[in-house]
């Protein structure tokens, strides 16, 4: 196991409510994931998932406490500093794909390549490199509308992969596949993390998609109410 690459120290948010009212959504988080984990991130609807995702993406800041990226405390950095490192560090993928509709596979590939300072050819030919990882080679000239749901999730992992990330953050991301595509979707994430080490957070509600990981952390009211190996969490034998 690697270094440090996550830490939550009494993470709190909060969203306003009616009047001066707030609503508490993460009531103080503290874990910390090392390079090379793969988490599972498990809990009901509206229990805080996705709003700790975001806070780990830095694409949400806390109301309080601390959250360290790379060891660095993010609450102390300008908004481009934190965008700088996200966009180094960090690979997002979604439930919904989240591909631009309007622009072929390979441009959505290319498109975080846009804030990486590389030329127009650099950035084309790393997107083609990137759909042949995923299996995709020969698609980059079709419109996301013309690929399956999970030839589309294929594309936006490319499109998370195309920085080099440490971590791939997935919120949910087989929730919009059937099972059999989810398989190959978790298979692929599995080969990122053991076979190239990149650190893979991912929120699911699936036991049988929380299994390709090797720990679980189950919020419950915006709380940690376990963290520990996956297969002892949901009790599976071996
Ligand atoms: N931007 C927001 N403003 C107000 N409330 C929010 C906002 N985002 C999420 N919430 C509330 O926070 C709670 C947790 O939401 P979320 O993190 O999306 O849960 P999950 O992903 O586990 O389903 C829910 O009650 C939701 O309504
Ligand atoms: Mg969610």
């Amino acid at each position: 196991m690697g270094e440090e690459l996550i830490r939550a120290v009494n993470l709190e948010k909060e969203y306003p409510s009616a009047g001066d009212a707030v609503v508490p959504v993460l009531k103080s988080i503290n874990f910390a994931i090392n390079s090379g984990e793969f988490v599972a991130i498990m809990g009901h609807s509206g229990s805080g998932k996705s709003t700790l995702m975001n806070v780990l993406g830095c694409l949400d800041t806390p109301t309080r406490g601390h959250y360290f990226l790379t060891g660095q405390d993010t609450a102390t950095m300008s908004s481009n500093r934190l965008a700088e490192l996200r966009n180094r560090v960090i690979g997002f993928v979604f439930q919904g794909f989240n591909l631009l509709p309007r622009i072929s596979i390979r441009d959505n590939v290319a498109l975080p390549l846009l804030y990486a300072d590389a030329s127009r050819a650099k950035r084309r030919k790393q997107a083609t490199a990137m759909l042949a990882q995923v299996g995709l080679e020969g698609y980059g000239d079709r419109l996301p509308s013309q690929l399956s749901g999970g030839q589309q999730q294929r594309v936006a992992i490319a499109r998370a992969l195309v920085t080099n990330p440490k971590l791939i953050l997935a919120d949910e991301p087989t929730g919009n596949l059937d099972s059999q595509t989810s398989e190959e979707i978790m298979t692929l994430f599995r080969d990122l993390n053991v076979e190239r080490g990149i650190t893979v957070v991912l929120v699911t509600h699936e036991p049988d998609i929380a299994l390709y990981s090797q720990r679980l952390i189950r919020i419950k009211d915006g709380q940690i109410a376990e963290d520990g190996p996956t297969r002892e969490l949901l009790a599976i034998p071996g």
